[in-house]
């Protein structure tokens, strides 16, 4: 090859360098581009998802007897009638009158645990989520099975008792109060398009199309964890990120936030379990 070629290619390639974008914008481009394909290699085996088989151990769960009443959950009320899994998950949280109370898919099992089996709720609550490495807990389990049961289904929850209503109004009110020594909100973090924290793109959850995207997809296995991760162990590492005091499990502030996340996700799709870093 002779000199002037290859100068030529160099000047084109320089032109180009100069022309082109920002470097800055175009690293974060690629960047993101190659975090897409490291998520969607995750997502293209559906069946190396470990997360099915928390719903599989959750599903065996659901119909041992155990507990001090010696009973299964195979009688637990969902909200579409007592024994009735599929597409429960689709309407929740919702109000339920024996208890007087909204509640999620995780915050009904507890009380299908304790009422059914005759568990006592402290014992349910002694380790409901897991840590990093740690072996998966019942919980887990059981609500990712409860999700699993919706797959393909749309958020569909009502809001028609006035406490369904009041959920979502504190869920709302939450979401974009300012609180803690960081005085974030969680719109602080999720309140706009395009954000990313390390590998994990932070959803717009006031953008509906943003929210039917992601909210569908919890319990999730989560890579980095090694375990699933359900909707309220979600939220309660948010509160942990925003620095604020740890956030009791199935509690009426997650729930009504639960409430809020589903509702702007409402005919969003239900994916669960999908995986995550
Ligand atoms: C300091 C920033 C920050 C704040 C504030 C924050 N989050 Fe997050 N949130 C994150 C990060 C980072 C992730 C991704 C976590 C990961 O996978 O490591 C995330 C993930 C999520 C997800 C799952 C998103 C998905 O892609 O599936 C939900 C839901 C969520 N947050 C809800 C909330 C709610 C509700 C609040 C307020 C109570 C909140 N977050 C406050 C940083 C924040």
């Amino acid at each position: 090859m002779s000199l002037k070629p290859i100068l030529a290619t160099l000047l084109v390639a320089l032109l180009a360098a100069v022309v082109s974008l920002p470097a800055r914008a175009q690293d974060d481009a690629t960047t993101e581009r190659e975090l897409e394909r490291y998520r969607q290699m995750l997502k293209d085996d559906p069946w190396s998802n470990p997360g099915l088989l928390d719903a599989d151990k959750g599903e065996a769960l659901w119909k041992e007897k155990r507990g001090p009443k010696s009973a299964s959950l195979e009688g637990c009320d969902l909200g579409k009638g007592p024994g009735v899994v599929d597409g429960a998950f689709a309407e929740l949280p919702r109000y339920f009158k024996d208890t007087d109370r909204v509640m999620d898919a995780e915050t009904r099992i507890v009380w299908c645990m304790e009422t059914l089996q005759g568990f006592p709720r402290a014992e349910i609550l002694k380790r409901p989520v897991s840590k990093a490495n740690q072996q998966g807990t019942e919980l887990e389990a059981l609500a990712t099975f409860v999700a699993s049961k919706s797959r393909g289904a749309k958020f569909n929850a009502p809001v028609a008792h006035a406490k369904e209503r009041e959920a979502l109004a504190l869920g709302e009110a939450a979401f974009y109060r300012r609180q803690g020594p960081m005085d974030f909100s969680c719109a602080t973090c999720h309140g706009d398009a395009g954000r990313r924290i390390r590998l994990q793109p932070l959803p717009y959850f006031a953008k509906p199309e943003e929210a039917k995207k992601v909210v569908g997809e919890w319990p999730a296995y989560r890579v980095s964890q090694g375990t699933v991760m359900t909707m309220q162990h979600r939220l309660a590492d948010c509160f942990w990120q925003m620095r604020l005091p740890l956030v009791d499990y199935a509690s009426d502030l997650t729930v009504a936030l639960t409430s809020y996340l589903v509702s702007q996700a409402k005919g969003g799709e239900i994916t669960a379990p999908s995986i995550k870093r």
